[in-house]
């Protein structure tokens, strides 16, 4: 069975969807670690709930990005993870783990990328007042929301509120993701 690690800086949902996928038996993974930059996420509490163990850790306290990959990169080894699973990680992966894990980090974003990258991509939707956005889940790059899709979805977000439009994208997120990444383990078990 193949091995994640959870990457999250926020609430947490994406990873409990995960969770509970693997819980129900729909996802076969197994999730080794979660890891934090933000000690306060509620994410935390999430993955005590699941009995995930985590790893938090202050950017600031380090000299650099290196600096704190090269730290995670020894615990990942350690728990021989396979692969690295973004849910809203607001950061960007630096050359430490893309080289240690190529095409083994994927993300999700809430927009029908290219559109609306990086950060509040709800908001950006909202704003430039679209009545179509989604859902995107990629391999990671060195840049910001810019890896090969894997798989969209669209949301119809016309007329809606942020709330409304955020409910709908992440209803439709906490169903695509675990179903995507089970097809990325099934499709890497194949070809290796
Ligand atoms: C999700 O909507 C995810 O797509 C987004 O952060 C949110 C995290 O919510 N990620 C990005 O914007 C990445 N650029 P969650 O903590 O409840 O899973």
């Amino acid at each position: 069975m193949k091995r994640i690690a959870i990457f999250a800086s926020g609430s947490g949902s994406n990873a409990e969807a995960i969770w509970q996928s693997i819980e129900r038996g729909v996802l076969e993974a197994e999730c080794v670690l979660l890891v934090t930059d933000q000690p306060e996420a509620k994410v935390l509490e999430r993955a005590e709930r699941y009995g995930i163990t985590s790893f938090s850790f202050i950017p600031k306290s380090y000299a650099s990005k290196a600096d704190f990959e090269e730290e995670i990169l020894v615990l990942l080894t350690s728990l021989r993870v396979d692969y690295i699973v973004l849910a809203g990680y607001m950061r960007l992966i630096g050359e430490v783990l893309l080289s240690a894990y190529p095409s083994r980090i994927l993300n999700i974003h809430p927009s029908l990328l290219p559109h609306f990258p990086g950060k509040d991509a709800i908001g950006q939707a909202l704003a430039a007042n679209v009545s179509v956005s989604g859902v995107t889940v990629h391999y990671v790059d060195a840049g910001m929301d810019t890896g090969p899709i894997i798989a969209q979805e669209s949301v119809e977000i016309e007329e809606c509120d942020r709330t409304e439009a955020t409910s709908r994208i992440q209803a439709v997120e906490h169903r695509l993701y675990p179903r995507v990444l089970q097809q990325v383990l099934n499709q890497q078990e194949v070809f290796k």
